[in-house]
């Protein structure tokens, strides 16, 4: 690899932060068969690894969101590239996402699915880093904070790449 890395949570932590979320997850939705929307690309592999660990009857969308920015650095302005496909009005909704920084990303998502009427609708994330918040939401689910560091593997990317990766690393510019 080019760039210069640094390990941040290795495939152990990562696999029991996910065990423990998936606890809380079992247990919140045990009456239920909540529509997880998995926010692509990023979170791909945290979702597939978590409904690994549910044993609730979990149904699964996917929506794709482009942000316009440069490659560390969201503007906020996100443009729905393909929407969910399932009608979520009166159902129970799991937003699940890999990486919360300023907020801007969720909270736009957020109310683009609000708008369709959901019965509820949270927010599961992977990582939050928190020093760079300029948007107000309830993370319900999170998986670790990390640092105000530009992190990528387990799906996250930097251009596109190093999503492969089965752990998070910390890249240095
Ligand atoms: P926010 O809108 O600033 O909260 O940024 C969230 C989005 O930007 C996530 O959906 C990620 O796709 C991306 N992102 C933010 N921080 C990182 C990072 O450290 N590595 C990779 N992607 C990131
Ligand atoms: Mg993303």
């Amino acid at each position: 690899m080019a760039k210069k890395t640094k390990r941040l949570l290795g495939k152990k932590e990562i696999k029991n932060g996910i065990k423990k979320l998936a606890q809380k997850l079992n247990n919140d939705y045990c009456d239920t068969s909540p529509i997880f929307v998995c926010i692509l690309k990023g979170a791909f592999m945290f979702l597939a690894d978590l409904i690994r660990e549910l044993d609730v009857p979990i149904r699964i969308d996917f929506l794709s969101v482009s942000s316009y920015g440069d490659s560390s650095r969201t503007s906020g302005v996100v443009k729905i590239i393909k929407d969910i496909s399932i009608d979520i009005e009166g159902e129970d909704v799991l937003l699940v996402e890999d990486i919360v920084d300023t907020g801007l990303t969720l909270s736009y998502i957020f109310d683009f699915l609000k708008r369709k009427n959901p019965k509820s609708l949270k927010i599961c994330a992977l990582l939050e880093k928190k020093v760079r918040r300029t948007k107000k939401i309830k993370i319900d689910y999170r998986g670790f904070f990390v640092p105000n560091k530009y992190v990528i593997g387990y799906g996250l990317d930097f251009c596109e790449k190093y999503r492969n990766l089965p752990e998070i690393d910390t890249m240095e510019f």
